[in-house]
């Protein structure tokens, strides 16, 4: 198979697989990145999103090919900095139950105050509805976003 390299986190990865792999399959098997998480596998539950080039993107629907050349980022790079306000503000939300859906969701959110440094509720509501929460922890989430945005009050 073909020697590919994507840029992950910052670091290069040569890797040999099938051009058509999910980058989660890539990301979790090959380079044991497990804190992306697998949910649906169809694009439906953003369990897996990461960023790519900044943007919110599903990696379970998104091949090797059309990772190579982009700029991927992780919920390990992301929390290579665990000072960012995004993840002090979850922590003071108290966000996480099981946790499961929890990387993909900070990842969107991230994307999301990207774009916007000031969301508001619809904002939100519209940018993270593609999340879903198997604990619904909906409120705390959107709480957290507005808290981070705010430079670490949300009230
Ligand atoms: S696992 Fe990718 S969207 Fe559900
Ligand atoms: S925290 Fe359990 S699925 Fe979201």
């Amino acid at each position: 198979m073909p020697l590919t390299t994507l840029n992950i986190n910052k670091k290069k990865y040569r890797i040999d697989v099938d051009p058509d792999t999910p980058l989660l399959w890539v990301l979790r098997d090959t380079l044991g990145l497990t804190g992306t998480k697998y949910g649906c596998g169809r694009g439906l539950c953003g369990a897996c999103t990461v960023h790519m080039n900044g943007e919110a993107t599903r990696s379970c629907i998104t091949t090797v090919s059309e990772a190579k050349g982009k700029k991927i980022m992780t919920i390990e790079g992301f929390a290579a900095d665990p000072k960012h306000p995004l993840l002090l503000a979850w922590l003071e939300e108290e966000v996480s139950q099981c946790g499961y859906c929890q990387p993909g969701q900070i990842m969107a959110a991230a994307a999301i105050l990207s774009r916007r440094p000031k969301p508001t509720d619809s904002d939100i509501e519209t940018a993270m509805a593609g999340n879903l929460c198997r604990c619904g922890t909906y409120s705390r989430i959107r709480r957290a976003i507005h808290r981070a945005a705010k430079g670490g009050d949300a009230r």
